[in-house]
């Protein structure tokens, strides 16, 4: 399973690869806004500052919502560098950008997915990912870990090499559930994948062991 960042924190994103463990990072224009990032140069020059410290798949998300303002975002974006993947929205005119950018050899990632009807065309226009969002249905009293699975299911019916991103990851629990399922890729923030490393009896053991090499040793 690939573990992507979502947050447009350098700093985030940094320890997160430090750790070793980062395959790629999302964002989304809340995001960018959340770090003060406004403006199309500013926000260009933030994707770059990204693709400089990861290694592959930084999701991109376009602004335009008509299939030619689309198009040419996606030129734009995947001009700032190789590992931009443009992010798309689920809605008519996404799913023809998908399959004219995925014609053109440009990876996609169809994000604000709900549904698996959606998911379905996704991986039908030839997206590269499909993100479905669960803490953003479980808000709303729906089982964000069921679509995970409904999604899991029938890509492996027919083979569909869309990659299933799990997105809105809110806690542990969720990551390790989209483990459990066979989702490809998770999206989370840092607090989500540092949050792994912990366990009560790690420290009481890690303290125990330490104590005890230094009673031998003094
Ligand atoms: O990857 C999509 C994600 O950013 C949405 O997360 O927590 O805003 O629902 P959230």
């Amino acid at each position: 399973m690939k573990f992507f960042i979502d947050t447009a924190n350098l700093d985030d994103i940094r320890e997160a690869y430090e750790l070793g463990v980062l395959d790629g990072v999302t964002t989304n224009p809340s995001l960018m806004a959340k770090e003060g990032i406004t403006g199309a140069d500013n926000i260009k020059a933030h994707y770059k500052a990204i693709c400089n410290i990861v290694d592959d798949n930084v999701s991109a998300e376009v602004i335009s919502t008509d299939f030619d303002g689309m198009i040419k975002e996606a030129h734009e974006l995947v001009k700032i560098d190789d590992k931009i993947v443009v992010k798309i929205p689920m809605i008519k005119d996404g799913v023809k950008a998908i399959k004219h950018l995925t014609d053109e050899g440009i990876r996609t990632n169809c994000t604000l997915v709900f549904s698996a009807g959606q998911a379905i065309l996704a991986a039908k226009a030839g997206a590269s990912y499909v993100s479905p969002f669960i803490g953003r249905l479980d808000d709303v009293s729906t089982d964000g870990m069921e679509l995970i699975s409904q999604i899991c299911n029938i890509y492996d019916n027919y083979g569909y090499e869309t990659e299933v991103l799990a997105a809105s990851i809110r806690h542990v629990m969720h990551l390790i559930q989209c483990a459990e399922i066979g989702a490809d890729v998770v999206t989370c923030p840092l607090n989500v994948i540092t949050g792994l490393l912990k366990h009560p009896l790690t420290d009481i053991g890690l303290e125990k062991f330490l104590a005890d090499y230094n009673k031998g040793n003094s």
